[in-house]
């Protein structure tokens, strides 16, 4: 469950109660897109948020906790404005990806790791496959593909992807 409340600016807050309104009263069948769409305006789901859109929708708070927990791709924590996924499966892994990992974390600061910059504007997550293993090693940045990833061309990446 959710445990942290975020705030939004007033043109994120116009934003969700658009999205809120454009899904009332549809129930379980428009949870997903419903999710979808308020998460691409909060960044992640907190309890306020959930509870907001089980009102709207209609569909029992317990049901969208459990979504948001089957899905890797929605949060309940806070996360960065952009994220990093390395894929760091077995074809990814052969190819290179514990390197592209340390090399994202050292640009970024990240003494563990993986996980958010302190300044909230990076996370970098390591993800089980992401189904383009014929571009082994695997990244995105955000919704961007970047498929053959060499561990001196992360740095450019980065730089060009703010
Ligand atoms: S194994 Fe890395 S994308 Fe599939």
């Amino acid at each position: 469950m959710p445990q942290t409340e975020q705030t939004l600016t007033p043109s994120e807050n116009e934003a969700l109660s658009r999205v809120l309104r454009r899904y009332r009263d549809q129930g379980s069948q428009a949870l997903l897109p419903c999710l979808h769409d308020v998460q691409a305006i909060t960044r992640w789901l907190d309890e306020a948020t959930c509870t907001s859109i089980s009102k709207s929708l209609g569909v029992p708070l317990i049901q969208i906790h459990n979504v948001i927990e089957f899905y890797e791709l929605f949060y309940s924590e806070p996360i960065g404005r952009r994220i990093i996924r390395v894929c760091d499966d077995m074809p990814c892994y052969l190819a290179g990806s514990e390197h592209i990992v340390k090399v994202c974390a050292k640009q970024l600061g990240l003494a563990k790791g993986s996980g958010t910059t302190a300044d909230g504007q990076w996370t970098l997550e390591i993800h089980p496959c992401l189904g383009r293993c014929e571009q082994a090693p695997f990244m995105m940045i955000d919704d961007q593909d970047h498929g053959y990833v060499k561990a001196d061309s992360v740095t450019k990446l980065l730089r060009g992807s703010q």
